[in-house]
């Protein structure tokens, strides 16, 4: 059966929109764990924006499945890694521009230097993954990097209109999947994965996890809504005219 991790980062972008403590990241992660996440993953990224150093620190003393670190291949992040051991670590590209990761790692173009950066990381035990494009070189690096698994970009697919694009998007990611599979690399997929588009992997063998954030953090806010409102309601309901 395929894994569901949990991004939580949108939870930590809305605490840090006030600089306050809440809404919890590591109380989400907890939560999602009780609802069936079989992990938790985040991304901490060199500008901050959304996930602390501390929430990654607390996440790794207190989930009881498996906390996934998304990260910039950079120094800072491998001695974090380093210090804080995740179960995996997922290696992405990192912009300060952009609002979110745009694409999959160009792990073609660094070969060397990734299997460099990887080896303390493998030596301490902790997983490592390459998000990537479904793309047959990108396959290939990945395989020569000695990373056990890939995260395939669905970002594409999820932001192509319906029609031809998506089909074309999708035909991609499944034919990276078979070729990932067959160099023998476990497979993830991520970005952009609703409750209506990831439906299109429902009947494709081989993926080992799910890695769903947006959607989830976006669903429990409106699903929430109701609870939220009817509490303060019911507060006020009380006050002195
Ligand atoms: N996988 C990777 C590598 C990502 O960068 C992200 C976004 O942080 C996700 C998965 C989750 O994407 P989304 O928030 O769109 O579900």
């Amino acid at each position: 059966m395929p894994y569901l991790v949990v991004n939580v980062d949108h939870v930590a972008t809305l605490r840090q929109q006030r600089l306050g403590h809440e809404p919890e990241p590591v109380a989400a992660a907890l939560m999602a764990e009780l609802a069936g996440a079989r992990g938790i993953i985040t991304h901490l990224r060199e500008d901050r924006r959304h996930i602390q150093d501390r929430d990654v620190e607390l996440l790794a003393r207190t989930l009881s499945t498996r906390l996934h670190l998304e990260m910039a291949a950079t120094a800072e992040m491998q001695a974090i890694a380093l210090r804080v051991k995740p179960y995996m670590v997922c290696l992405v590209p990192e912009k300060r521009e952009e609002l979110t990761t745009e694409g999959g790692l160009d792990v073609a173009a660094r070969v060397d230097a990734l299997r460099d950066f990887l080896a303390p990381i493998h030596a301490a035990g902790i997983l490592s993954s390459l998000f990537i494009e479904a793309a047959p070189a990108q396959i290939e690096a990945a395989t020569a990097i000695g990373a056990p698994y890939v995260e395939i970009h669905t970002g594409h697919y999820a932001d192509a209109p319906e029609g031809p694009a998506r089909d074309a998007e999708l035909a991609r990611i499944l034919e990276g999947i078979r070729t990932a599979r067959e160099a023998g690399l476990k497979v993830n997929l991520g970005h952009g994965l609703n409750y209506t588009n990831v439906f299109a992997f429902a009947d494709v063998p081989g993926i080992s996890e799910y890695s769903i954030g947006h959607s989830i953090v976006s669903r429990a806010v409106l699903t929430g809504m109701e609870e939220a409102v009817g509490r303060m309601a019911d507060i006020i309901s009380t006050f002195v005219d």
